[in-house]
C-alpha cells in the first residue's frame, strides 16, 4: 500500500521512519481531499440531472437548510483538520527535539555550496557522510544570505540564515546516497547549490572518520589554510578556545567557574538562565550565538550590560567554533544551576 501510494504519487524513497510518517499523513491528506472533491462533482452532476428545468417558467422553491445540515457540513471537515494537526503536530514536534544522544554537524550555507564539520573534525565541501541508524543533529548557519537545506529522501527542509543558527536532525535508515538541495532563492547559483548525503555502514563511518583525523593531524606543517576558512586540521573546540582568547572573551569570562564580569563557560552549555526582564532562556546554540552577536538583547540577570556586539566581526565558523569550545567546558551531564553574577549582594540568613 505504501509503496503504491508513494508511486502514485510520484514521491522519492523514505530514507527515514520520519519520512515514512510524513508519507503516511500526505497519503491520508490527498485521500481525503481527493475523494473530497470527487463527492463534491458527483453531487453537482447528479443535481444538474434531478433538478434540471423541465418546463418553461419554472420557479425554484426556496431550500431553508436545516441546522443539523450546516452541522454536518461544517464538523465534518473541521474534524478532518482536528485529526490532521492531531497527526502532524507530534511529527513537528519529533522534528524539533534531536534526541540527546545525536550526533553534531554543523552545517554552513554560501553561495553556492554546503559545508560540512564534525566538532572534532574532519569537514567537507558539498558531501555529507552520515553513519545509518545514528541520529544526527545538523547545527546550521550561513555566511551570506538565506539558505534552505532540503534532504527530499529524509522529508527535511529547514532555512539557513545568517548570523544565528538553526537545528534539524534525521536518523538514516540504511546505507545509500541522497541528493541534498537549496530550497530558497539565494542568486544565480541557486539551482547548482547541490550537494550530498552519503549515508554508510556505522563501523565504515567510524573508520573514515578516523582515517581523516589521522590525515589531517599528517597534513599539520603542510599548506597554509585559506584565511576565509576555519583551519580544518585541528579541531573545533582547539580552535574556539584559540579564538575566545584572540577576540579577547577571556577578559570578562572564565572558563573555571570564578565569578567575573560575564557568566562562567563553565557547564554554561545547557544551562537555564534568568535574564534581566525575568524571563528564562536555556543556553543553547542559538543563544550563544545571539548573545555575541545582541549581547543586550538577553543580559543574564545579575550582570552588567557591558558587553560589545560581535555582529559582523567573527565569521560564522569561528562562532561554531567558540560555540563549541564552550559545550566542551563540561564538568557533569546534570543540567547547571543559572549563572550568579559577580554584582549579588550576599544572600540574607532566612529567618
Ligand atoms: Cu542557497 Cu538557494
Amino acid at each position: 500500500m505504501n509503496e503504491l501510494m508513494r508511486t502514485l504519487l510520484f514521491l522519492p524513497e523514505q530514507g527515514t521512519d520520519y519520512a515514512r510518517s510524513v508519507d503516511h499523513l500526505h497519503y491520508f491528506v490527498i485521500s481525503a481531499t481527493m475523494l473530497g472533491s470527487a463527492a463534491v462533482f458527483v453531487t453537482v452532476i447528479a443535481f444538474v440531472i434531478v433538478y434540471r428545468r423541465r418546463r418553461a417558467r419554472q420557479s425554484t422553491p426556496v431550500v431553508e437548510p436545516k441546522p443539523i445540515h450546516e452541522a454536518v457540513f461544517i464538523g465534518l471537515p473541521l474534524v478532518l483538520f482536528l485529526v490532521w494537526f492531531g497527526i502532524g503536530f507530534p511529527q513537528f514536534v519529533a522534528l524539533q527535539t534531536p534526541p540527546k544522544d545525536a550526533m553534531d554537524v554543523y552545517v554552513q550555507g554560501k553561495k553556492w555550496m554546503w559545508k560540512f564539520a564534525y566538532p572534532g573534525g574532519p569537514s567537507a565541501v558539498d558531501t555529507l557522510r552520515v553513519p545509518a541508524g545514528r541520529p544526527v543533529r545538523l547545527l546550521m548557519t550561513s555566511r551570506d544570505v538565506i539558505h534552505s537545506f532540503y534532504v527530499p529522501a529524509f522529508r527535511l527542509k529547514q532555512d539557513v540564515l545568517p548570523g544565528r543558527y538553526t537545528q534539524t536532525w534525521f536518523q538514516a535508515k540504511e546505507p545509500g546516497r541522497h541528493q541534498i538541495f537549496c530550497a530558497e532563492f539565494c542568486g544565480v547559483g541557486h539551482s547548482a547549490m547541490l550537494g550530498e548525503v552519503v549515508v554508510m555502514e556505522p563501523s565504515e563511518f567510524d573508520a573514515w572518520v578516523a582515517n581523516q583525523r589521522r590525515v589531517v593531524a599528517a597534513a599539520q606543517d603542510s599548506a597554509p589554510v585559506p584565511s576565509e576558512d576555519v583551519d580544518v586540521r585541528t579541531s573545533l573546540v582547539d580552535q574556539g578556545r584559540k579564538l575566545a582568547s584572540e577576540y579577547g572573551c577571556f577578559k570578562c569570562h572564565t572558563v573555571d567557574g570564578t565569578l567575573h564580569i560575564g557568566p562562567t563557560w563553565l557547564d554554561l552549555y545547557g544551562r537555564r538562565e534568568k535574564l534581566k526582564d525575568g524571563k528564562w532562556v536555556v543556553a543553547d546554540e542559538g543563544y550563544l550565538t545571539r548573545s555575541m552577536m545582541d549581547p543586550r538583547a538577553e543580559v543574564v540577570a545579575g550582570f552588567q550590560d557591558v558587553m560589545p556586539t560581535f555582529q559582523g566581526r567573527i565569521p560564522a565558523p569561528e562562532v561554531a567554533a567558540i560555540v563549541e569550545f564552550i559545550k566542551s567546558l563540561r564538568t557533569s551531564t546534570v543540567r547547571p544551576e543559572p549563572s550568579k553574577g559577580p554584582v549579588y549582594a550576599p544572600i540574607p540568613p532566612a529567618k
